[in-house]
């Protein structure tokens, strides 16, 4: 990743409850302004490549326009199940410019499924059986 940003829009061309497709590279990449909030993900969703944009926004959160599967604007990953999403994309807004990183950002680890019982896996001690 690397610290080059540019100018994708104007914050006067794009007001809060707006969203703009850019495409950049290999990337169409959908920046939102959604309750004064600035968010931006891969614009095609992986199930069967519908465009993003055309879906439905709420609470930080994107449907697919398709199938409706969702995805956070936050973190790109998918809210019903755990898995990847689509890439997001560092931005911010300078001097009236909405500057982009077009490089995707890392993509978060996953949540561990359920926790070990540390107590227990580590100690290293057999438990009494009584006998
Ligand atoms: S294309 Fe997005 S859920 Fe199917």
């Amino acid at each position: 990743m690397t610290d080059e940003f540019m100018t994708v829009a104007t914050v006067e061309e794009m007001p809060n409850g707006t969203v703009r497709v850019v495409r950049i590279g290999s990337y169409d990449i959908a920046i939102y302004h959604i309750d004064d909030e600035w968010y931006a993900i891969d614009n095609i969703c992986p199930h069967a490549g519908a465009p993003l944009d055309e879906g439905w926004v709420n609470d930080k959160t994107v449907t697919c326009p398709w199938h409706a599967w969702c995805f956070s604007l936050e973190t790109g990953r998918m809210t019903m199940w755990d898995m990847e999403g689509v890439d997001t994309f560092d931005l911010h807004v300078a001097d009236g410019n909405v500057k982009l990183n077009p490089h995707p950002r890392p993509k978060p680890v996953a949540e561990p499924a359920a926790e070990v019982n540390a107590g227990e896996a580590s100690s290293g001690e057999v438990p009494d059986s009584g006998t």
